[in-house]
C-alpha cells in the first residue's frame, strides 16, 4: 500500500475542519491541507487570534497545536488537489430543494463539482475518499467520472470513509471513536488503498476499532447509524405523549427501559425533537433511496421517524398556547437556547426554529438567548422559516438579547428549548421577581429542577411529565 505522505481535504465545514485537524495533531508525518471555495470560512480558520468559522469544545486547541506545522487552510483547491496522494471529499449534500426527488434525494451536485474538479486538475494517482455522506453508490458514480475525465496516467482509488462525530462532542468523538469505517471495492488495488488509509487512522485508533468492509456497506451503514439513532428519539418522543396524557414521567420510563441492557441507555433523552443537519437529511435519503428500490413499506417506515419528530416539535408549541390560557397574542415568551443541541453555535433543523415560527405566528412578542449562535444567523433562519412573514414583521415581534436573565424580563412565559449547561444554573428567584404572574416554565430539555422552581412559584411544565404528578 501506498504511504500517505499529503492529504487535501475539500470542504472546510463542521466535518472537515475538525477531522482533519485531528488527523493532523496525530499524524505529524502528514502534511494536512484543508481547502474550500468559501473565502470568508478558510479566512476564520487562519485567523490569527483563533476565531474559527464553528464552535467546537477543544477544537481550537487542536489548530493552535497544528496549524502551520502541518495544517494548512486554503481556497487554492487546485493546488491542494494537485499535491495530495489522499483527498478526502467533505462538501455539503443537503436534502433536494427542487427537481426530481425534491425534499427527499441529497444533493450531490457540490460533490460532483468537486469530484470534476479532481479529475481534471490530477497529475498523477489518489485515492479518493468519500467522507460527505452520501446515497448508497455514490462511490461508483465518482469512479466513473474520475476514470471519464482523467490523465492517462493517473489511477483513482474511491474509499468511503463515513464521519460519526457528533457536534458538539467532535474533537472527543474523533480521538477516541467507537469504530472508524473503510469501504472499498474488495479488488487488491481496492484493498491496498483501504489498507493506506487504515495506516493514517492507526496512528492514534486502536486497530480493532478500525472495521473495513465493501463500499455499498460502508455507504449504506452511516444512513443506517443515523436513521437507527433518530429512530431512538422518536420512539422515547412517542412515549413522552403518553406520558404527558397518563401521569407517567418519561425520565423514569427511559431509565427503565434503558437498564436492560440489550436496549442500553444511551439515546434516550426526550426532548421538543431532535435537530441537527444530519438526521432528518439521511432518514428522508432513505427514505428514497428505498422508493427508488421499489420498497414502500421500509420507505414508509422511516419516513415515520422525520414525521414523529415533527409532531413532536408541533406538539410543544401547542401545549405552550394551551397552558397560557389558549392565546399568547401580544405575550412576551423568552426562548432559552437556539442551537439545534448544546456546544454547538450550529442551528441547522434546530426545534428552537420551528417553535419560534409558531409563537411568531401566534402573534407572540419572543425574545431569543443563545450563548453561541450569531445573531445573523438567528434572523437568517427566522426569514428563511417564515417566507411570507414580511421581515419588518419578523422584527417587531422578536428580540435578541444578550443574556437569559435578560431574555426573561417582563416574560409570562420562559421555554427552554436548548439544554445549555448555564440554564441548569439560572438564577431563578430573580427571573421569577422580573416576570408577569403566573410565571411559567416550559422545559423542553428535562433540566430543571421542578420541585425547586414550583416552590418559588413558577407553574412548571416538562416535556414527558403528565400534569396530576
Ligand atoms: P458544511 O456545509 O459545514 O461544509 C461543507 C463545506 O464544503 C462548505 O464550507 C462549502 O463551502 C465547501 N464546498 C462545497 N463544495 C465545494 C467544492 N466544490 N470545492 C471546495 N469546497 C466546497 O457541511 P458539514 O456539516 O461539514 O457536512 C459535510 C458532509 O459531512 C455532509 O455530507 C454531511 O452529511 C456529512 N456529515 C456531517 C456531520 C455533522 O455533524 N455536521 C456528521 C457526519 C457527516
Ligand atoms: C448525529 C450523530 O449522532 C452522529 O453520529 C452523526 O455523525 C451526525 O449526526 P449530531 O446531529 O451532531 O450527530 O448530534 P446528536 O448528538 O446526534 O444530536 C442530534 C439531535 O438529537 C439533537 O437535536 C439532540 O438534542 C437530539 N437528541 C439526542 C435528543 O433529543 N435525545 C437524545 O437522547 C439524543
Amino acid at each position: 500500500p501506498v504511504q500517505v505522505k499529503k492529504i487535501c481535504c475539500i470542504g472546510a465545514g463542521y466535518v472537515g475542519g475538525p477531522t482533519c485537524a485531528v488527523i493532523a495533531l496525530k499524524c505529524p508525518d502528514i502534511t494536512v491541507t484543508i481547502v474550500d471555495l468559501n473565502q470568508a470560512r478558510i479566512n476564520a480558520w487562519n485567523s490569527a487570534d483563533f476565531d474559527l468559522p464553528i464552535y467546537e469544545p477543544g477544537l481550537e486547541d487542536v489548530v493552535r497545536q497544528a496549524r502551520g506545522r502541518n495544517l494548512f487552510f486554503s481556497t487554492d483547491v487546485d493546488k491542494g488537489i494537485k499535491e495530495a496522494d489522499l483527498i478526502f471529499v467533505s462538501v455539503n449534500t443537503p436534502t433536494k430543494k427542487a427537481g426530481v426527488g425534491a425534499g427527499f434525494a441529497a444533493d450531490l451536485n457540490y460533490v460532483e463539482l468537486a469530484t470534476r474538479r479532481i479529475a481534471a486538475i490530477a497529475e498523477s494517482s489518489k485515492i479518493v475518499v468519500e467522507k460527505s455522506t452520501v446515497p448508497c453508490r455514490t462511490a461508483e458514480s465518482m469512479r466513473t467520472i474520475l476514470e471519464a475525465n482523467s490523465k492517462p496516467n493517473c489511477k483513482f482509488q474511491i474509499l468511503s470513509n463515513p464521519e460519526f462525530l457528533a457536534e458538539g462532542t467532535a474533537i472527543q468523538d474523533l480521538l477516541s471513536p467507537d469504530r472508524v469505517l473503510i469501504g472499498s471495492l474488495q479488488t487488491p488495488e481496492g484493498k491496498d488503498a483501504c489498507a493506506s488509509l487504515a495506516d493514517v487512522y492507526a496512528h492514534w485508533v486502536p486497530k480493532d476499532r478500525i472495521l473495513t468492509v465493501g463500499l455499498w456497506s460502508s455507504e449504506l451503514s452511516k444512513l443506517a447509524a443515523n436513521a437507527m439513532l433518530a429512530q431512538r428519539i422518536s420512539s422515547i418522543n412517542a412515549l413522552s405523549a403518553i406520558c404527558e396524557a397518563t401521569g407517567a414521567n418519561i425520565d423514569e420510563v427511559a431509565h427503565a427501559v434503558g437498564r436492560d441492557s440489550r436496549v442500553g441507555s444511551k439515546f434516550l433523552r426526550a426532548s421538543v425533537g431532535f435537530g441537527g443537519s444530519c438526521f432528518q437529511k439521511d432518514i428522508l435519503n432513505l427514505v428514497y433511496l428505498s422508493e427508488s428500490l421499489h420498497l414502500p413499506e421500509v420507505a414508509a417506515y422511516w419516513r415515520q421517524v422525520v414525521e414523529m419528530n415533527e409532531y413532536q416539535k408541533r406538539r410543544f408549541s401547542k401545549r405552550v398556547v394551551d397552558t397560557l390560557f389558549n392565546t399568547i397574542t401580544g405575550k412576551r415568551i423568552a426562548v432559552l437556547g437556539f442551537a439545534f443541541k448544546a456546544d454547538t453555535g450550529d442551528t441547522r433543523e434546530s426545534a428552537a426554529i420551528s417553535l419560534v415560527r409558531d409563537f411568531v405566528a401566534e402573534r407572540a412578542l419572543v425574545n431569543i438567548y443563545d450563548p453561541k449562535v450569531p445573531h445573523e444567523q438567528i434572523w437568517l433562519d427566522l426569514a428563511e422559516a417564515m417566507p411570507t412573514t414580511p421581515s419588518a414583521t419578523i422584527q417587531k415581534q422578536v428580540t435578541l438579547s444578550p443574556s437569559a436573565l435578560e431574555a426573561c424580563k417582563n416574560a409570562e412565559a420562559v421555554v427552554i428549548a436548548t439544554e445549555w449547561k448555564e440554564f441548569k444554573t439560572i438564577d431563578w428567584e430573580t427571573v421569577y421577581a422580573g416576570m408577569n404572574k403566573p410565571a411559567f416554565v416550559f422545559d423542553g430539555r428535562m433540566i430543571v429542577d421542578v420541585e425547586k422552581l414550583r416552590n418559588i412559584g413558577f407553574k412548571v411544565t416538562v416535556i414527558g411529565r403528565g400534569e396530576r404528578l
